[in-house]
């Protein structure tokens, strides 16, 4: 008997008698129209491609010493719609590797040691959320994406870019939530974030931001929550928001601001949170006042804002102190 012939007999031995398949180390949920397998085991360090059930649609591989995955690994699995892979010790993917998967719309790649990726990496899947968090990755390249991508979510946090990767944006006009966070970015220039009309968060916190561009948000008309803590801010631009049409949440926390320019937060921010800050309670801090008079009496709760200068008022929260302390002229009418 051949090896083939052999292969075939183990084959209907395996699958005609008692339950199908499942790997070592792995569990495996048969459901209606869903096959989940889970595998979970340090000492799995070969990707079990051969014995996964061939209707798998969801497979999670975590905390294993994995450290590649490659198309013929995966073409035994052709109904997979969610690949979740975080936390093995992946090195590199090889560039064909979804490229037999037409329906994989998730793919979580967190907390491995990928350094860079083949171009065309993820051009072969229908792809909608993605995750490469944790990772070793200090730039994105405009090609590992279809220029008609329909990615809405993608987080590229905890990596080592200095740049935002203005070529991969380009090609993600779909984008809804775009997560940058934990990484090394220094400045947010103009223009970067215009291919993504409708994104609605963008976590920009934990990077070394002393810059953003007047018009860096010049066309993300969709933007509702922004967060920008734990930078290195010292100013925003008076009219940043103009174009935004309702920003629903603003974290300015854990920078250098001392002052915000009058505009600086309209047409409409609803929450912010202006905590950690070294603000100079003088008479310029007038606009950022009466923001905070209007917030308290909005929200009943404070933006946070504590002085650090003049001496006088220093440890003071903005909202507990008066037109006369912060020396402004009171228009008639508008000392609420
Ligand atoms: C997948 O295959 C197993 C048998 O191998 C079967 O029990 C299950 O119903 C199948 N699931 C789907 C969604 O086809
Ligand atoms: C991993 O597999 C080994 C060998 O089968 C087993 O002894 C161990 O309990 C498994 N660990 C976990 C966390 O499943
Ligand atoms: C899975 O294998 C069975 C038995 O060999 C076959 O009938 C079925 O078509 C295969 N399913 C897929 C999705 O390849
Ligand atoms: C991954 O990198 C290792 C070591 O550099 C190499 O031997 C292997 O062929 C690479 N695999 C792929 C799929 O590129
Ligand atoms: C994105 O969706 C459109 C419409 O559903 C489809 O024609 C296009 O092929 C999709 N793009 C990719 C890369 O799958
Ligand atoms: C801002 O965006 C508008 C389109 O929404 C465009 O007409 C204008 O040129 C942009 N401004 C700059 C300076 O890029």
């Amino acid at each position: 008997m051949n090896l083939r012939c052999l292969f075939r007999v183990a084959l209907v031995i395996c699958c005609c008698h008692g339950a199908p398949s499942c790997p070592n180390y792995c569990k495996c949920y048969f459901g209606q129209d869903s096959t989940e397998v889970i595998c979970h085991n340090i000492s799995m360090n070969v990707f079990p491609a051969h014995s996964l059930p061939n209707n798998t649609t969801l497979l999670t591989i975590q905390y294993t010493d994995i450290t590649t995955i490659t198309g013929e690994d995966l073409r035994s699995t052709p109904l997979l719609k969610e690949l979740h892979l975080s936390n093995n010790k992946l090195k590199n993917l090889s560039a064909d590797m979804l490229m037999g998967l037409p329906h994989l719309h998730t793919i979580d790649l967190t907390g491995n040691q990928l350094r860079e990726l083949p171009s065309r990496v993820f051009h072969h899947a229908p792809l909608n959320s993605q995750a490469l968090k944790n990772n070793f990755l200090l730039r994105a390249e405009a090609d590992w994406l279809p220029s008609n991508s329909n990615l809405t979510w993608i987080d590229l946090s905890g990596n080592h870019f200095q740049k935002v990767p203005a070529g991969l944006l380009q090609n993600l006009g779909r984008l809804v939530t775009l997560d940058l966070s934990m990484n090394k970015l220094e400045e947010l220039p103009a223009e970067v974030l215009d291919p993504l009309p409708l994104m609605e968060r963008l976590s920009l916190q934990n990077n070394k931001l002393h810059f953003i561009d007047p018009l860096a948000f010049n066309a993300t008309f969709s933007l509702s929550y922004l967060f920008l803590q734990n930078n290195r801010l010292e100013k925003l631009a008076p009219a940043l928001f103009r174009r935004v049409k309702e920003l629903r949440y603003l974290d300015l926390s854990g920078n250098q601001l001392t002052s915000l320019p009058t505009g600086a937060l309209d047409p409409s921010v609803m929450f912010v949170d202006l905590a950690l800050n070294p603000w100079h309670c003088d008479a310029k801090v007038d606009y950022l006042w009466r923001l905070e008079r209007r917030y308290v009496a909005l929200h009943q709760e404070e933006t946070k804002a504590v002085c650090s200068l003049p001496a006088a008022l220093k440890g003071r929260t903005l909202a507990s102190l008066s037109a006369e302390e912060l020396g402004l002229k009171m228009e008639q009418g508008s000392s609420r």
